[in-house]
């Protein structure tokens, strides 16, 4: 005889706990109803009992301590929304104590996730992930499932709502970059550190749960390339639409011949490219197999109620297995390890911003250095000279990464060039 009611521990009542709890209250009937079996909330971790919630939840539930939850047996399910790598005790508790997992935590996914599922399945549990990865889009389950007959040659999109909303604001409403993140913040889509949207760690993250599921690898996050938004200049902005181009953090891997590219940058979009349409917290995620071509992912990437719909999602999932009781196993841990190809080894162009002197041969030597290293220029602006200074604007044919670079470092040493301003990668028209 199976259960009436699953037990849940919920660890964490902030933006997406308080999505949760929203869903459940408001949508309890359908839930119920597609679980098979009612779900009942019973304690919910938080740090402060006191602080004003978001959301209605009887204060009777609400714990400081974490054992009332790990240690309580009628528990079966453990939603971790705490974030962060301290979490993993929590989980690996969990499983040991034979609980189903469901967490948002990409950092944990993307460090630790092959340990945690190989926990998961010696104690005969699993570990479910959807809202880790684009929010309320759902992406864990179509790469997992629905794709399942392509292989998959290349992932590539906007997997950051925090950065996505403060180049939107910064570029279609002028806003300075710190008056964007405090509203991104304020809306409860950066990480408790917004250091890790910034700097491309967070899109980084969710590259190695997407890419280690695509392409049946597991990925070392330290073989991620990343790079971030955070010293970017609204002058980049309003120079590349000048050009027919935005700025967006780009996340992509691709499988290639030689191996796995998977990097996180900065990138200018022409504005004519679908990518350049995904604005504010939005996210959006091609993924091209070998039999279905290219499909497209989109919506709301970050914040509460998206990210709620997806947790919630995966409590229906656990659910349905445990009051069927279908044996719910682990599927994505026989994982290769595939070799990852050095960024400079990839093929790019490249927009270069910077300064010189308004004087003979400096446009010649910059067309020198680039063609001693075999790069060719695809466009160049020079703006008008303030006191016999220069504002370079350039953007190359696409090359291999090692050349563009070697230019640079030629460029760097020729005297009538002063400061490199800015050099981001180029996603041609
Ligand atoms: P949050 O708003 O900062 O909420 C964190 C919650 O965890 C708070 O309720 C906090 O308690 C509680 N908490 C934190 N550390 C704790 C500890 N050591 N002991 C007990 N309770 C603790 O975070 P969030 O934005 O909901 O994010 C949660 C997870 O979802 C993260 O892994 C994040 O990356 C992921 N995620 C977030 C979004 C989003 O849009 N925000 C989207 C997708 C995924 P108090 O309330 O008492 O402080
Ligand atoms: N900080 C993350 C973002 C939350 O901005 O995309 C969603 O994972």
């Amino acid at each position: 005889m199976g259960k009436d009611v699953v037990k849940v521990g919920l660890l964490g009542l902030g933006t997406v706990g308080s999505g949760v709890m929203k869903i459940l209250q408001m949508n309890g009937e359908q839930v119920r109803g597609r679980a098979g079996i009612n779900i009942e909330v019973k304690k919910i971790l938080v740090r402060n009992k006191q602080k004003a919630r978001d959301v209605k939840v009887d204060p009777s539930l609400l714990t400081t301590k974490a054992a009332e939850i790990l240690q309580d047996p009628e528990i079966d399910v453990v939603i971790e929304l705490i974030g962060g790598l301290d979490a993993r005790e929590y989980v690996e508790e969990a499983l040991r104590r034979k609980k189903y997992v469901i967490t948002a935590n990409k950092d944990l996914m993307a460090t630790a996730g092959a340990s945690l599922l190989r926990l998961a399945r010696d104690n005969g549990c699993n570990i479910y992930y959807e809202a880790s990865v684009g929010g309320g889009i759902p992406l864990i389950r179509p790469l997992k499932h629905s794709l399942g007959a392509n292989r998959i040659l290349r992932l590539a999109g906007i997997i950051n709502g925090t950065t996505n909303y403060i180049l939107t604001r910064m570029d279609l409403e002028g806003l300075e970059f710190t008056e964007a993140l405090t509203e991104a913040q304020a809306r409860g889509f950066a990480e408790q550190d917004p250091t890790n949207d910034l700097e491309g760690k967070d899109a980084a993250y969710k590259l190695c749960i997407l890419a280690s599921l695509a392409f049946n690898s597991h990925i070392d996050f330290d073989t991620v390339h990343m790079e971030g938004i955070s010293n970017l200049n609204r002058r980049d902005l309003l120079y590349a639409r000048e050009l027919g181009f935005t700025i967006k953090l780009l996340a992509i891997g691709e499988e290639m011949p030689e191996g796995l590219a998977l990097r996180v940058h900065p990138a200018l979009v022409p504005l004519t490219h679908p990518l350049a349409g995904v604005l504010f917290e939005n996210n959006a995620l091609y993924v091209e197999g070998n039999a279905v071509g290219e499909v497209m992912f989109y919506g709301p990437g970050a914040g509460s109620m998206p990210t709620g719909s997806s947790v919630v999602a995966d409590l229906i999932d656990v659910v349905r297995g445990i009051n069927h009781q279908v044996e719910n196993g682990v599927m994505e841990i026989d994982f290769l390890d595939k070799k990852v190809v050095p960024l400079e080894e990839l093929n790019s162009a490249f927009y270069l911003r910077l300064q010189a002197q308004d004087q003979p041969g400096v446009f010649a030597g910059l067309a020198n250095a680039f063609s001693e290293e075999m790069v060719s220029l695809d466009m160049i602006i020079q703006k008008r000279s303030r006191e016999g200074k220069a504002e370079i604007v350039l953007v190359t044919h696409v090359e291999k990464e090692k050349n563009f670079n070697a230019a640079l470092a030629r460029i760097q040493k020729f005297p009538g060039i002063g400061a490199i301003n800015s050099v981001y990668r180029v996603i041609p028209k």
